[in-house]
């Protein structure tokens, strides 16, 4: 299972496409971990990696929505918020059982992921175009 950026799930602002990108690219190395059964401390490094990575890019968009005055801000949040509470759970699950839930991981950063953006992140891109935020 690999994780691909496309065209049709940009939001059409550039900076944000870019952070999706590269958090595809950490949701890739994580798969990879997972496929070769790696030592858990690589894992907590890329979890960790990943949560931070996440964070920065919710922070982000969050920041220039407010800015914006986004009325739909509140479902973002919720959104953001739920899925660093699923990693930090993910991981310390890895921490009392390391043969787990490789598949769990993946099967929730691809439906988070594309369900995310596809829904909610797209919602943004209309409406910071038209404030000249490309
Ligand atoms: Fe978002
Ligand atoms: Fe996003």
């Amino acid at each position: 299972m690999s994780f691909q950026w496309s065209e049709d799930i940009s939001v059409n602002v550039r900076r944000f496409d870019y952070q999706h990108q590269k958090l595809l690219e950490l949701f890739d190395q994580i798969g990879e971990q997972i496929s070769h059964c790696s030592e858990f401390s690589d894992f907590d490094y890329l979890f960790e990696e990943l949560r931070e990575y996440a964070n920065y890019h919710f922070q982000s968009e969050e920041k220039v929505l407010k800015d914006a005055n986004y009325p739909h801000i509140g479902k973002q949040i919720i959104h953001h918020n739920n899925f660093l509470k699923k990693i930090d759970e993910f991981r310390g699950k890895f921490a009392c059982d390391k043969d787990f839930i490789g598949d769990d991981v993946k099967i929730f950063l691809r439906n988070w992921f594309y369900h995310h953006v596809k829904t909610v992140d797209k919602q943004y891109g209309d409406f910071l175009n038209a404030l000249d935020i490309f």
